[in-house]
């Protein structure tokens, strides 16, 4: 069995939509442990490490605006392939392709305001998770 640890950041949209209830309960329902939570304004600097990997696509700047322009939710999820089912539990990253059932299904629309960012990979789910909790997780 893989336990494996992965970010979720809930995006300013979610927390002005009042969905950090609704997104944590699927997460927890799912099976997955809540082992790192914070409610942020996200520093520009950290907002730009995390997206690093965009930073020559076009909507770089306009992702970083929005990752800045509220709060948001920082979330350390726990569990058996944690990074994988978070993904299937978030949907599609363009919510009009996302199935019913899934967070992005049910509540988005656009890819611009798609509720919620997970780790792509484990990789990534480390660098990540140092990057939003420096101070390390239970
Ligand atoms: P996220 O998983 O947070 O990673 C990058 C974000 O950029 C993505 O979700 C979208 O919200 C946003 N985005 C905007 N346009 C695109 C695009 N064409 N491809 C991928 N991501 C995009």
């Amino acid at each position: 069995m893989a336990v494996e640890t992965t970010l979720v950041l809930i995006k300013p949209g979610g927390v002005q939509r009042r969905l950090i209830g609704e997104i944590t309960r699927r997460i927890e329902l799912r099976g997955l442990s809540v082992v790192g939570l914070k409610l942020i304004s996200a520093p520009r600097p950290t907002v730009e490490e995390h997206y690093a990997e965009h930073r020559e696509r076009p909507f770089f700047g306009s992702v970083v605006d929005y990752l800045t322009s509220g709060p948001i939710v920082a979330m350390a999820i726990q569990g058996e392939n944690a990074v994988k089912a978070i993904r299937a539990t978030m949907g599609a990253t363009n919510p009009v392709e996302a199935g019913p059932g899934t967070v992005r299904g049910d509540f988005a629309l656009s890819i611009d305001d798609n509720l919620t960012h997970s780790s792509s990979d484990p990789e990534a789910a480390a660098r990540e998770l140092a990057l939003w909790f420096p101070e390390g997780t239970l």
